[in-house]
């Protein structure tokens, strides 16, 4: 079977010292030791110094919307994974969407503008698969609104704009560290805030509102991250390199064989970012078309995902009855194929051979 995604794992016997060192300690979680490590990379790598480590992306939105006091609505995309929708939902604020760009599939900052009422708080873009949003416009709609800005920048891990590590545009960006992502710590995520405060008040939230030794300042929740967890983290983080470089490889090939085949739709990429390689999505010219090299893939024993599907408008848990149009025709038509640093080529080229007949 050649999944969608396939977890990169680090070599078995560093992992096996990194817990050794927790057995030693006996310190499993609550800031330990591996974490301060971990965290202090991410710091550097990053050049962020405001960067909470937490237990999942999920639980990174909801903290960063708390520690930024994000109130009533916010605007963001219909084109995502649910947890940037949901996230909001659970926090009880109400997602207000603003339609995608056809080509880059990331949220139209032209659509913004006109969703915004005196119970906007904030605006909640995402960079989708790892393609950087028009940062300046969205920035501008802010600025003039007053209005927070967080990234959600689960799959943006190691993507620069304009030379700066895009986690550091926006209030606050967040990401995701899932197993399925190029940089994991089996699950797991970050925040990383452009100012102290919030982040010094996030500290807090993620265990319990605990500001000391009998101490309890605020209503908190548990999203720590623990020491396998970051041990894990360390060890991927060592092997980026060969990571993005391998992934590189792959996502040119499906590149070069896609991209003057003009009946697939490819992502636009955004002249100022760079790329991480995390995922290769196609854009088929109608679902019908999407569904049969779906499941002639599958009878090969190859899984492509549609991916974002369906589009977040259409959540039976919501109340608003927005139209998305573009975005419910690309999440219709979208499969990401089998992206991951050990991928054969001869596996490779099988999926892009397939695909190719059936069009
Ligand atoms: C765009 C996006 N946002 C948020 C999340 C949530 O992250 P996690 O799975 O770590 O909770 C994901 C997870 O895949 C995601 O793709």
């Amino acid at each position: 079977m050649i999944n969608v995604t396939k977890t990169y794992l680090p070599n078995k016997d560093k992992y096996k010292s990194y817990i050794d060192q927790i057995y030693e300690s006996g310190w499993l979680t609550n800031n330990g030791k591996l974490l301060q490590e971990l965290t202090k990379k991410l710091n550097d790598y990053f050049e962020a110094p405001y960067i909470l480590p937490v237990s999942n992306g999920t639980l990174a939105l909801q903290i960063a919307f708390r520690a930024l006091q994000i109130q009533k609505e916010v605007i963001t995309t219909p084109f995502s994974f649910v947890a940037t929708t949901s996230s909001l939902v659970w926090e009880g604020l109400t997602p207000v969407f603003a339609d995608i760009e056809n080509d880059s599939f990331n949220i139209d900052p032209q659509k913004i503008s006109p969703l915004i009422t005196k119970n906007t708080s904030a605006i909640l873009p995402v960079h989708v698969f790892g393609n950087s949003c028009n940062i300046e416009s969205i920035q501008e709609i802010a600025h003039k609104h007053n209005l927070k800005v967080i990234y959600d920048a689960a799959h943006a891990f190691s993507v620069k704009y304009k030379s700066k590590h895009i986690v550091n545009y926006g209030d606050a960006s967040i990401l995701s560290f899932h197993s399925t992502k190029i940089f994991h710590t089996i699950e797991g995520g970050a925040i990383i805030f452009k100012e102290k405060e919030p982040y010094e008040k996030a500290k807090l939230l993620i265990n319990f509102g605990i500001s000391g030794y009998d101490k309890i300042d605020s209503l908190g929740i548990n999203s720590k991250m623990n020491e396998f967890q970051a041990a894990m983290g360390l060890c991927v983080f060592d092997d980026l390199p060969i990571i993005l470089a391998n992934r590189e490889k792959v996502f040119n090939n499906y590149l070069e064989a896609f991209k003057n085949f003009n009946i697939i739709q490819l992502q636009k990429p955004n002249e100022e970012s760079t790329k991480n390689f995390a995922y290769f999505p196609v854009v088929f010219e109608s679902e019908e078309q999407l569904l049969i090299v779906r499941d002639t893939l599958l009878q090969n024993n190859i899984f492509g995902r549609r991916y974002f599907y369906p589009s977040l408008e259409s959540l039976t848990y919501l109340k608003n009855n927005q139209e998305m149009p573009n975005s419910s025709s690309i999440s219709k038509r979208i499969l990401c194929l089998p992206i991951y640093e050990s991928l054969e080529i001869n596996d490779q080229n099988r999926i892009i051979e397939i695909i190719k007949s059936k069009l």
